[in-house]
């Protein structure tokens, strides 16, 4: 291509559309991948001291699935495996060690993992400036430690997602250091480049324009993060082929990251644009060839918007309402029970939930939230586990662990799960733990845990063994949604099955009015164990008395 003398990032991307053709990929097209191997690695050429890159194609090799239809509405964890278990004692933790805690998982009444990013990376930590898409951290482990960590997941009725980082790679990434070494070279236009220095972008706060004279590249999240040029076809299809590789082992799909940043059609329109959703249909689309993989976007601020191109994205629009609820505002109890209201009909059913994750900008944890009130901590729990959607437990949030006592930023996020109470290494690695732990180990870790039936976890296990057993529960729809002051409830039901939520977030007893049930039934009372049986009047109504910030599931009998 001719020397770049461009005026920002649209012109060049439209420039690579037009000039796709003159682009040489040497290694792509045809090769296809046996069903449950590697893709087959076709190394470029080297030119000069620059390095190869895989951009090998492989073609859909569906190995199948053996866990069940609807898995994915199963409670899914989010696990920071560098932060997980350590099985080798070098104080990071491993895909060996998760291995190790698979047990746990299960016991727990988890379905699906969602595994932030294992591939290889430039950070070395959170994993997403990737220098592989195809390879595994080697601090985590190999390829094979991968493939058996899915063999042993499947075995236990546990899917794997992975993150998949798509709007940008690791400038140590093959590709970038090609695309940077000139503007002659074959990727360059796999990346956005400009000559002169675009002006009036900023995004959030910064100005995404990195390099220097002659050489400016978009990269809004970090200049070591460079965002790829995705409306050039070749890059999307490599991002395809790359997504065909970890389904042809077996992955049970994807989180996508960044989804809202994917295309820039200027500085003032650098979010959401219709390109996104245009890429995000089509990756969809194409894992459809495979069975019952799931894809789950982040995208904040179109939470709606992403769930129906991608089947499903996290509903950062509810965490504040939940905790809200939670702290038994009558406000918060109405945001929250409106939330999912349209459930039935529309997107919102499909949306994935939580407390929190592994980014500040989505809030600290919830024992930091709510300044460690157990209570408090229960119904946040009990929310989002028993409405519509799919629940992302963030690692830890099932024993109230709270964020890194001495840590900021979002590294008080991302701490050592405490399995014990030790203060060496909280039972996560015999070695030296490579952050510091969370705040409030002494007393809220695995251990401490298992041994207590009143504890964060006993009430995460409870409430997510009703979800697995209760089919209203885990996939039904959303009826009946009633709020008085600090009370909600709601019916659920699929086929047979009907369940009726109550949760009190007040903080004295509540006597409450279910109305639109069958008439003259019984309703066994699936939660607390203790409590009787409930008798529904000839006009299908029934009266329960709850206590302080309680939680009752009745269940049609
Ligand atoms: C969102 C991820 O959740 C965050 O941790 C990451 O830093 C950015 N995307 C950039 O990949
Ligand atoms: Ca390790």
């Amino acid at each position: 291509m001719s020397p770049f003398v461009i005026l920002g990032a649209t012109f060049l991307r439209n420039t690579a559309l037009i000039l796709g053709t003159a682009l040489s990929l040497n290694a792509c097209g045809g090769g296809s991948t046996p069903p449950t191997g590697p893709a087959v690695v076709q190394p470029e050429p080297v030119v000069g001291n620059l390095p190869p890159v895989e951009v090998s194609a492989v073609a859909l090799a569906d190995p199948g699935s053996a866990l069940p239809e609807g898995w994915q509405n199963g409670a899914f964890m989010q696990i920071f495996v560098r932060s997980y278990q350590d099985s080798n004692g070098d104080g990071i933790g491993d895909l060996r060690g998760l291995i190790q805690r698979l047990d746990y998982l299960k016991t727990l009444g988890v379905r699906g993992l969602w595994l932030m990013p294992v591939t290889q990376s430039q950070d070395k930590d959170h994993g997403y400036a990737v220098v592989d898409y195809r390879n595994i951290e080697a601090q985590y482990g190999s390829l094979a430690d991968f493939d058996e960590l899915l063999r042993q997941a499947h075995a236990r009725g546990i899917g794997v997602i992975v993150d998949y980082v798509i709007n940008h790679s690791a400038a140590e990434n093959p590709l970038f250091v090609q695309s940077k070494s000139a503007n002659s070279n074959a990727y360059r236009d796999w990346y956005l480049w400009s000559g002169t220095k675009p002006t009036g972008w900023s995004i959030y706060g910064n100005d995404p324009w990195k390099g220097s004279v002659g050489n400016y590249y978009f990269a809004p999240f970090w200049d070591q993060m460079p965002d790829f040029n995705l409306t050039n076809a070749k890059v999307t299809a490599w991002h395809m082929d790359n997504l065909r590789f970890w389904m042809n082992r077996g992955v049970d799909g994807f989180r996508f990251d960044a989804v809202g940043n994917l295309v820039e059609n200027g500085a003032g329109a650098w979010e959401n644009q219709p390109q996104n959703y245009t890429i995000l249909r089509a990756a969809r689309q194409m894992m459809d060839g495979y069975a019952k993989r799931f894809l789950v976007c982040e995208g904040p601020s179109d939470p709606g918007g992403y769930t129906a191109a991608c089947g499903s994205a996290f509903a950062f629009n509810n965490t504040a309402n939940i905790f809200s609820a939670a702290r038994g505002e009558a406000a918060g109890v109405q945001r929250v029970a409106a939330f999912h209201a349209t459930a039935a009909a529309g997107a919102t059913s499909r949306m994935s939930t939580m407390l929190s994750n592994h980014d500040s900008f989505a809030g600290q944890r919830a024992s930091d939230q709510l300044i460690g009130n157990v209570a408090q901590m229960k119904l946040a729990a009990a929310t989002y586990l028993l409405q519509p959607g799919t629940p992302f437990i963030y690692y830890g949030e099932e024993i109230g662990m709270a964020g890194g006592g001495t840590l900021g930023g979002d590294a008080k996020l991302r701490t050592p799960m405490s399995w014990n109470n030790s203060i060496a290494n909280v039972g996560f690695s015999t070695g030296t733990p490579y952050r510091s732990l969370s705040g409030n180990l002494s007393n809220f870790n695995v251990a401490a845990e298992q041994a207590d039936p009143n504890s964060m976890l006993a009430f995460y296990t409870a409430i997510l063994g009703l979800r697995n057993s209760i089919p209203a529960l885990t996939g039904g729809s959303y009826e009946a949604v009633t709020v008085n002051g600090s009370v909600m409830s709601f019916q659920r039901r699929v086929g047979a099955s009907t369940a009726v939520v109550v949760i009190n977030y007040g903080t004295s007893a509540a006597a409450v009015s279910v109305t639109g049930l069958t008439a003259s039934g019984t309703l066994a009372t699936a939660y607390p164990s203790a409590t009787a049986d409930v008798s529904v009047d000839a006009s299908g109504q029934i009266s329960v008395t709850l206590g302080a910030q309680a939680v009752r599931v009745l269940t049609l009998r």
